[in-house]
């Protein structure tokens, strides 16, 4: 029996489940402890970027820890690793002369961006501008303000009371935005937090034109803009940023995963002129009293650079671009299957096979079991909020891996129809 309390786990199933354990990684493939091989059709939680077994983020990160593993960086302490991190971010930014705020990850750059943006409206003397919008089906990780801001009910169930001052919209409707600020009056709105694709709720692409409205209502109302890129950002909808890709100029981006493609855990915000300005531009705001243990971390930085170095040489931002063709490609056989009602995909290395809402309707465990079968297919996937199968692969995958993942869910999928049937 394991003393391992998995994240987001059902410890009762998992205990007589038991643990799948994983050894090493190459590449899109993974070995588990018994030497079975998988194809990795989710890059871990959406954050391998460049693939697993590096050696060159390994001997950095190493060579960094033999130097100078961390520091505390707070106050004016820091170390060459972090101030030059911060210096490449803002130089691929999506908007200009960014400054850049290091966490340990997703969540935790949620949680600073939400203090920061209330602080930059306190400090310009509008302390009621403190309400958070944020959209239904958005996931913006499962810290304290991430929870209450979360588009999903199900992540709120037995918390208790959770932070004030959020509202939710349609995930889909710039029109809804437009009336939740007619609602609750401008002049009470800090920022509307936005993830240009909605991944962990679903993998919804926004229609055609949606951000491009948003952005400009925020702008329309001085409601700041804040994009959620922990998922997009770093290559995987090929560009740095989606915000970059599609001219948003947004105030404020968080990001982590992809930084380090996961090789050690780093997150940040990246902020705006308009932000920094009542923090970095005025003598009196003082010591803004936010940050963590490990913001600024040398090694994760270390990291980061050698990681960035890979996406780089390797060209695997324009690698995602041709991915956000070939992926739907290789899945498009799976549309006919009794059990697929949708592919959705086409905008960077992100995907999802979506299992039909009427059968899961009735069978609400539907795509879990498809899910665990398609490890006996050799495929690696997740099930989704609303029930899809999670495809954003290492953006070093090859077609004949985005076969293999295909023809691994395809038998997983007649695998499960076939034991619905008898
Ligand atoms: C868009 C988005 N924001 C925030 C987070 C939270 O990140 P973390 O799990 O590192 O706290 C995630 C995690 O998947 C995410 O997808």
């Amino acid at each position: 029996m394991t003393r391992f309390w998995h994240p987001v786990a059902d410890m009762h199933a998992v205990q007589s489940s038991g643990e799948l354990i994983l050894d090493r990684g190459e590449g899109c493939q993974l070995w588990d402890a018994a030497g079975n091989r998988y194809i990795d059709s989710t890059g871990g939680l959406w954050y391998a970027n460049v693939g697993y077994g590096r050696a060159e983020i390994a001997d950095a990160a190493a060579a960094q820890m033999r130097k100078l593993h961390a520091y505390s960086h707070y106050g004016d302490v820091s170390s060459r690793p972090t101030t030059d991190l911060a210096e490449r971010i803002s130089s691929i930014a999506p908007m200009k002369d960014a400054a850049v705020f290091l966490t340990s990850g997703g969540g935790e750059s949620i949680e600073t961006v939400v203090k920061l943006v209330r602080r930059y409206w306190s400090l310009l003397g509008h302390p009621q501008r403190t309400t958070i919008i944020s959209r239904e089906r958005a996931y913006h990780g499962l810290a304290g303000f991430g929870t209450s801001i979360v588009g999903t009910e199900a992540f709120k169930v037995g918390v208790g009371p959770l932070a004030g001052g959020t509202a939710r919209v349609a995930w889909d409707s710039a029109n809804a935005l437009e009336a939740t600020i007619a609602e609750l009056g401008a002049e009470h709105i800090a920022a509307f937090f936005c993830e240009p694709i909605i991944g962990a709720g679903g993998v919804l692409l926004p229609p055609d034109g949606y951000l491009a409205a948003v952005r400009q209502i925020c702008r329309d109302h001085g409601i700041l803009f804040v994009a959620d890129e922990v998922i997009c950002g770093y290559g995987r909808v090929g560009d740095w940023f989606a915000c970059r890709r599609l001219g948003l100029d947004p105030d404020a981006v968080t990001f982590a995963k992809g930084i380090t493609s996961g090789y050690v855990p780093l997150g940040g915000v990246i902020v705006g002129s308009r932000i920094q300005e009542p923090f970095w531009g005025t003598a009196g705001a003082g010591v803004w009293r936010h940050g963590y243990t490990y913001s600024g971390h040398a090694t994760a930085a270390a990291a980061a650079h050698a990681n960035l170095d890979v996406i780089e040489r390797e060209d695997l931002v324009g690698r995602a671009l041709a991915l956000e063709t070939e992926i739907p490609e290789a899945l498009a056989p799976l549309l006919a299957h009794e059990l697929v009602s949708e592919i959705r995909g086409g905008f960077g290395a992100v995907a999802a096979v979506q299992i039909d809402p009427a059968l899961l309707a009735d069978d609400p465990g539907l795509t879990d079991r498809v899910t665990l079968e398609a490890r006996n297919f050799g495929v690696l996937t997740r099930t989704l909020v609303g029930g899809g199968l999670q495809i954003s692969p290492p953006l070093v995958i090859t077609r004949e891996e985005l076969d293999e993942v295909a023809s691994g869910l395809a038998g997983a999928l007649d695998a499960v129809a076939g034991a619905r049937a008898s």
